[in-house]
C-alpha cells in the first residue's frame, strides 16, 4: 500500500506519518511525502521533523511547493497511491491578517493543485484538514457538524471553500473524500505558533508570554496521539457516503489557564502578560464527536491531564525543545 502525504514536516503530518511508518513496518508500506518547509514557523523543527522520518526506508520526501502543481504532478507520475492526506496549508488565525493573499494561494490554489493532481491516480481515498475556526463564534455547543459556520478570518474562509470544493468533486468521481475539522491538536512535537508551544518558547528565552483576553478562553484541546489512531481506524472502515465531514475533538473543552499553569508549574516559569481579546479569535470551541466515534467504534480520548503529562514529558526530555 502507497500513501501520499502534504505538509509532512508539519506537527500532524509529521506525527501521523511516524505513526504509519511504526504501524506498517512491511516492504509493502511506502509513503510519499512532500513539503515546502515553508518559514511560518522555525524550518530548524520542520527539517527535524523530516530527518527523522528519512530514517525509515519506506518514506520518500520530496521538497515540493503545492502551488506548483507542474512539479506536483511530475513527483505523483505513474505512482500507485492509495491514500492521500492533505494537510500542507498556511495554518494560523492572527496571522491571516497580517497575510491574507497567502491563505488564497497556498490553502485555496495549493488545495485545488492537489486534488487535481491526486485525483487522476484514482485514490480510494483522500483526506483532507479542515478546522474547527470553520465554526466561528456560536453559542450551540458541542458543535456538530451540521451546525451554521461562521467563519470569522481568512484561514476559516479557506477552510470552508475546501469544503465545498470537495464536495463537488466528490459528486463526479469514485473516491471518498473525508474532511477533518481539526480542534486545537498538542502533543510531543507540537506547533511553535500555538499555546503550549509558544509557551515553551517563552520560558526556554525567559521572555514574557502574553495571554488573551485574559485567559477568558476555552479550547477542545485534542492529543495528537488520539488523532493518528483515528485517522489509522477511518482508513479501515467502509464509508457510506462519498463526501464526510468530522470532527476531530475530544469534547472537552478546557480554559486555557489551566493549561498554562501546569506548563509553569511542570516545566518551568517566566512572566506572563495578560491582554484584552484579539478580535479575530474565537472565546470557545467544543466539539462534538459522536459522528467519529460512531464510524470507528468505541474510542477512549486521551484526558487533557494525561495528554498534557506526556507533552511536558517530551518537552523536557527531547533534545529539540530547546528550538522553541
Ligand atoms: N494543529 C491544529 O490544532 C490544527 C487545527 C485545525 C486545523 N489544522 C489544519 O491541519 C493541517 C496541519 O496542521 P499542523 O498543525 O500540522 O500545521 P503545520 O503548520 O505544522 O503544518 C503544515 C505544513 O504544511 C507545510 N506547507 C505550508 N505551505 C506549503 C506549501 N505551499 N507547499 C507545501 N507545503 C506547505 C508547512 O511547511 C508545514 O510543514 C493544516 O491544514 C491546518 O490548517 C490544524
Amino acid at each position: 500500500m502507497n500513501i501520499f502525504i502534504t505538509g509532512v514536516a508539519g506537527f500532524i503530518g509529521f506525527n501521523f506519518a511516524l505513526n504509519q511508518l511504526k504501524i506498517h513496518n512491511t516492504k509493502n508500506f511506502r509513503i510519499y511525502a512532500i513539503d515546502n518547509f515553508d518559514n511560518y514557523y522555525s524550518t530548524k523543527i520542520k527539517k527535524i521533523r523530516v530527518n527523522q522520518l528519512k530514517s525509515y526506508k519506506n518514506f520518500i520526501f520530496k521538497n515540493i511547493d503545492i502551488k506548483n502543481k507542474k512539479k506536483l504532478i511530475l513527483f505523483l507520475k505513474s505512482k500507485k497511491i492509495d491514500k492521500v492526506y492533505h494537510f500542507a496549508a498556511q495554518a494560523g488565525v492572527r496571522y491571516s491578517a497580517i497575510n491574507p493573499k497567502k491563505y488564497i494561494d497556498v490553502n485555496i490554489k495549493g488545495f485545488i493543485n492537489v486534488m487535481d493532481a491526486t485525483i487522476k491516480l484514482k485514490p480510494k481515498i483522500i483526506f483532507y484538514a479542515s478546522s474547527s475556526s470553520i465554526y466561528g463564534d456560536s453559542k450551540n455547543f458541542p458543535l456538530s457538524e451540521t451546525n451554521e459556520l461562521n467563519p470569522k478570518n481568512i484561514y476559516a474562509f479557506s477552510k470552508k471553500l475546501n469544503e465545498k470544493y470537495a464536495d463537488q468533486l466528490a459528486k463526479f468521481s469514485k473516491t471518498f473524500f473525508i474532511g477533518l475539522r481539526f480542534f486545537t491538536v498538542y502533543g510531543e512535537f507540537g506547533r511553535p505558533d500555538m499555546y503550549i508551544g509558544k509557551l515553551i518558547g517563552k520560558i526556554n528565552k525567559k521572555k514574557v508570554f502574553e495571554i488573551n483576553n485574559r485567559g477568558n478562553h476555552s479550547r477542545d484541546f485534542t492529543y495528537i496521539g488520539d488523532v493518528c489512531k483515528i485517522l489509522d481506524k477511518l482508513s479501515k472502515i467502509k464509508l457510506k457516503s462519498r463526501h464526510t465531514i468530522l470532527n476531530i475533538c475530544s469534547n472537552n473543552p478546557v480554559n486555557i489557564l489551566k493549561i498554562s499553569d501546569r506548563i509553569l508549574k511542570d516545566y518551568g516559569h517566566t512572566k506572563i502578560k495578560y491582554i484584552k481579546l484579539n478580535s479575530l479569535d474565537v472565546l470557545k470551541t467544543h466539539g462534538d464527536n459522536k459522528k467519529v466515534k460512531k464510524l470507528i467504534g468505541k474510542f477512549k480520548f486521551t484526558n487533557i491531564n494525561d495528554g498534557l503529562n506526556k507533552t511536558i514529558h517530551w518537552f523536557k526530555e527531547s533534545k529539540f525543545a530547546k528550538y522553541y
